[in-house]
């Protein structure tokens, strides 16, 4: 049986020399080295859904734990919700993203205002100096998200871009593995998706997480094949397919599959990664436990956290608190980003080939050379030329 390191955590929880070192379960003990760090100031674009059932928690709980981070001010037009805001989490509201630059002093912004307004606020923050994290989707065409990257680029500032799964622990701890080559070389990648709500886009919405993991788990990918139905109608934005099926090919050589369902329950589970090297596999079972199989008659070897509930407590196994941290690491200037705006352009790529190949119902090779023309091509297929 392979050796598996040990971790010196409790598997996303409160960290082992906390809770037994220091008879401090609940891990709010002073922390020496974050209580150190520089006090940072966020600004937010977009104080909807996810900002408000994920950051401002992750927020929370990363102050908990001593990380002097604050989301000082907001940008939110809708006047209930900039009310229900302030009156709960605090901070400055604003209704445009200019009258918060110009009156705050910010140490970076959170872009999480719709995928079709991330460009515009993106380039504003950047060109006002400011450092961007923007949620996922990067954009809604690759053309803006080349232009966000290169501006990032060209002002030699940072953008990060949502991809909150590489930050969750079971699949940081999955990468770790393949990292220090407990896989083997990797063959193949599996990852299934199960939207179950019908009032999003379904590859932009939730498939883009698994573009990314595939990408993030598997390296570069070359080519993808992508077959859908729209078999239940269960799209009320009317997308063209409720049901896909795609195969990718890798840099590597490895292949893979990745499915996605409008029409599956989203709780029952949600998602499921499997990752085979040689005669070693690993799963992540629904971005909460890791599995390791890597003998034939040997038990395998799992973690699973305490609280395993991915969509309502996922601050921690979301990795909303891990790409915070990092974020605000990052304004620093004391870590690099693991995850970047040229990261979410990949997987947005992936995504646009995806389509390419149900409109064209063809295999596409990756990368696309031609964004604007892609870009045409992807909204002909979803009707919204
Ligand atoms: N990482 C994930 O798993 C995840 C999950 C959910 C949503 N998201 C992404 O987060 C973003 C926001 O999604 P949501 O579910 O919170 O949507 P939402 O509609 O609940 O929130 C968006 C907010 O932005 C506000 N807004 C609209 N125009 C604005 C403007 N010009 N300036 C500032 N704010 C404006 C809206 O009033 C709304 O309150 C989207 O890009 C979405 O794809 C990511």
């Amino acid at each position: 049986m392979t050796e598996l390191h040990r971790f010196d955590d409790t598997y996303g929880h409160t960290p082992v020399q906390k809770a037994f070192g220091q008879g401090d379960v609940y891990g709010i003990a002073y922390d020496a080295e974050r209580a150190a760090r520089q006090p940072i100031k966020l600004g937010m674009i977009g104080a909807g859904g996810v900002a408000q059932s994920k950051y401002f928690p992750a927020v929370a709980r990363l102050r908990m734990i001593w990380e002097p981070i604050e989301i000082t001010a907001f940008v939110e037009p809708r006047v209930d919700v900039a009310d229900k805001v302030r009156t709960i989490y605090g901070g400055q509201h604003y209704t445009d993203v200019g009258g918060m630059l110009r009156d705050q002093a910010l140490d970076g912004v959170l872009v999480l205002s719709p995928d079709a307004l991330h460009a515009e606020h993106t380039l504003t923050c950047l060109d006002a100096g400011l450092p961007v994290l923007v949620e996922k989707p990067i954009a809604r065409s690759l053309s803006d998200a080349a232009r966000m990257c290169s501006a990032s680029d060209t002002h030699d500032l940072p953008l990060m871009c949502v991809a909150n799964k590489r930050y969750s622990p079971p699949y940081q701890r999955a990468r770790k593995l393949i990292d220090d080559g407990k896989l083997g070389s990797l063959a193949l990648f599996s990852g299934k998706f199960n939207l179950g709500y019908d009032y999003v886009d379904l590859l932009e919405a939730g498939t883009i997480h698994l573009f990314d993991l595939a990408l993030y788990l598997m390296g570069a990918a070359t080519r993808v094949s992508a077959s859908g139905t729209q078999r239940h109608g269960h799209n009320t934005t009317g997308y063209p397919v409720d049901n896909v099926a795609m195969t990718l090919e890798f840099a590597s050589g490895a292949v893979g599959s990745v499915i996605s369902s409008a029409s599956a329950l989203s709780l029952k589970p949600w998602e499921r990664v499997e990752v085979y090297g040689n005669h070693v596999w690993l799963s992540v079972e629904d971005q909460h436990t890791l599995i390791v199989y890597d003998g034939e008659t040997e038990g395998a070897q799992s973690w699973t956290p305490i609280v395993p509930n991915t969509l309502f407590f996922d601050e921690e196994f979301g990795g909303y608190m891990g790409i915070l941290e990092n974020f605000a690491q990052v304004i620093r200037g004391v870590e690099a980003p693991r995850v970047t705006g040229w990261d979410g352009y990949r997987a947005y790529e992936l995504l646009t080939a995806a389509q390419l190949s149900l409109a064209r119902r063809t295999p596409v090779a990756l990368p696309l050379e031609d964004a604007d023309a892609a870009d045409a091509e992807a909204r002909v297929w979803l009707g919204r030329s």
